[in-house]
């Protein structure tokens, strides 16, 4: 959470910054800022909400910017980024939480604090300590200093530097013919460059003089090459959808294609690999947060048809509950590659020995670059805080994995069925949305590989239609929450061909005079022939539909619900 960019080179930097910091909203909305140097020193921007282009910073050619998603200090513009020094030297931009900053704050004499953030105290621990020490020193001091996960940008304006530094949180520098770049991920500067390298915790660069020097925590000079990265940039402004929701629910046809050539191309090798091992390993666990989890819910289902003996557990409760050991094979499940509960559950089972491989969507991302193994689900850049096209993504690349081992799954005409199920069941999301957009609680209920898709589709209503909604297991409603269905109460069942187990489910609630809501092949919302691993992909298109038509209705931020951030940081 929270975006950082900084820029050293030929072009203007409030430009190139703002340009940055619209490639990663995703990562925090609620306030932004940028700090520039000019001939007599800092010239600071900060604003609450919506990112501005006429209110950024006067010309100049170095720079750092942030977007904000509060953690410590409310939103407000005195908490966002940057924070500047008692002497107007240094401003700090960072992502992260320094879990000591009250220490660090009485360790440090005399500065003024204007901020209610924990990230202040990095910029009067630079100024207090380059009264006696060089600003490499300083920072290496509070590399050493600091505990919690940061990435960090310095401007320095008397000595017109940039600095960047991190434990924890990510940060790639990118590099082009005209100047140096650093941000939380190569989104800040894929405009400008495609060639990128990351720096690993406790590491540091200085940039000055048109190129860069990395160095460890003990100021050794670190050789590492850029590499070019491959990323098609979605188009930031979507001129023929209102959203970027909708624009990515109907892309889901062409990612599922696309990954999919991949799979039987370049991507050939990983699959075979990541099959392998999971076939080499006792113990197979995936771990993921959110709607990765369900996927990865979606993910066991198949491989233990496969007969594969895997479980799955949130990232978040991973150490709670595992019992990971060199035979242990951990499959981290995540469309950023950058969630933090993810990389803590790699750290923790790579302790004890485990083996890493991992299912992601952003390239060359933190947890891609901790495993071993590593498949991209291919499904391009997705802009909308709520993941519709790489659910459906991780979820084709998991029916895909499952065949490899050998089980016999028909999907070929999957792309076409979903375009189907689009076209028929748009209008009646819509005309239902009307309905559904004052309502309290909204209950979904599948069974099988369509009981993770009933508790994907109430997450999304919880988080981009503001309803509260839960999805369950059919079986499970009759051991209580059938209590809370009265008259009109809408129930959303998922009804695959020849299920009769959930049919009677779907009764139960009728006959309680629940609003009750078919997906099925003949019902409210209507899907073609399908198998039940096809099922999966139909039943949460409409789902995903019904969620966008209501937010709509709603006159709700649907790409940019409150209080979320697309890439979670933090613990
Ligand atoms: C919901 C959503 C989140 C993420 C979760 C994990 O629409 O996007 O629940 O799935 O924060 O994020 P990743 O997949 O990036 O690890």
């Amino acid at each position: 959470m929270c975006g950082i960019i900084g820029y050293k080179g030929t072009e203007n930097a409030p430009e190139v910054i703002f340009n940055g910091l619209k490639r990663l909203e995703y990562r925090g909305y609620d306030s932004w800022g940028m700090a520039t140097a000019n001939g007599s020193g800092l010239d600071i921007v900060k604003q609450e909400g919506e990112l501005e282009p006429s209110k950024t910073t006067e010309e100049s050619n170095i720079g750092i910017g942030h977007n904000r998603w509060a953690t410590h200090g409310k939103v407000s513009k005195t908490n966002a980024h940057p924070h500047v020094s008692c002497d107007n030297r240094f401003a700090v931009v960072h992502n992260g939480i320094i879990e000591n900053w009250k220490e660090l704050k009485e360790e440090l004499n005399g500065h003024e604090y204007v901020s209610g953030t924990d990230s202040e105290v990095i910029v009067h621990f630079i100024e207090e300590k380059t009264g006696t020490e060089t600003v490499e020193e300083a920072i290496r001091d509070f590399l050493n200093s600091a505990k919690g996960s940061f990435a960090v940008g310095l401007l320095d304006s008397k000595e017109k530097n940039l600095f960047a530094f991190k434990r924890g949180s990510p940060l790639a520098l990118g590099v082009d013919g005209e100047g140096i770049f650093f941000g939380s991920d190569i989104y800040a500067f894929s405009g400008y460059t495609n060639e990128s390298l990351f720096l690993e915790d406790n590491e540091y660069v200085v940039i000055e003089n048109g190129g860069f020097v990395l160095k460890d925590v003990s100021g050794k000079r670190i050789q590492r090459k850029t590499r070019k990265f491959e990323w098609k940039e979605e188009e930031i402004d979507q001129k023929e959808f209102d959203h970027h929701m909708i624009k990515e629910i109907k892309s889901i046809p062409r990612t599922i294609q696309k990954l999919r050539t991949s799979l039987h191309s370049e991507q050939r090798e990983s699959l075979k690999e990541l099959k392998n091992l999971i076939q080499e390993h006792e113990k197979v666990i995936f771990t993921a947060s959110g709607t990765s989890y369900h996927a990865s819910l979606l993910g066991v289902f198949l491989l233990q048809k496969a007969g594969v003996e895997a479980q799955t557990l949130i990232a978040s409760e991973f150490e709670n509950y595992e019992r990971a050991d060199e035979n242990t094979l951990v499959v981290a499940v995540s469309q950023s590659g950058e969630t933090k509960d993810v990389l803590d559950a790699i750290e923790h089972s790579k302790g004890k020995g485990a083996t890493i491989a991992s299912i992601v969507n952003v390239p060359h991302s933190s947890i891609e670059r901790k495993s071993t193994v590593s498949v991209r689900v291919k499904a391009g850049q997705e802009i909308c805080v709520a993941a519709t096209k790489t659910f459906a993504n991780q979820v084709a690349l998991f029916l895909e994995l499952a065949r490899e081992t050998g089980i016999d799954l028909k999907t070929s005409e999957l792309a076409e069925k979903i375009s189907e199920t689009i076209e028929k069941n748009e209008g009646k999301a819509k005309k239902l949305a009307k309905e559904l957009k004052d309502k309290k609680d909204i209950y979904i209920i599948g069974r099988g590989p369509a009981y993770p898709v009933a508790r994907e589709i109430a997450l999304k209503l919880k988080e981009i239609a503001y309803i509260h909604a839960e999805g369950m297991m059919g079986g499970e409603l009759k051991h209580g929450t059938l209590a809370l269905i009265e008259e009109g109460t809408p129930v959303i069942s998922l009804i695959p061909e020849n299920s009769s187990e959930i049919e009677s489910n779907v009764k139960e609630v009728e006959a309680r005079g629940a609003n009750s809501i078919r997906i099925a092949s003949s019902g409210d919302f209507e899907v073609p022939e399908c198998t039940p691993e096809e099922f999966t992909f139909l039943a949460t298109v409409i789902g995903f539909l019904l969620t966008y038509y209501t937010a709509k209705e709603k006159g709700l931020p649907v790409d940019k619900p409150r209080n979320l951030a697309k890439s979670v940081t933090v613990r």
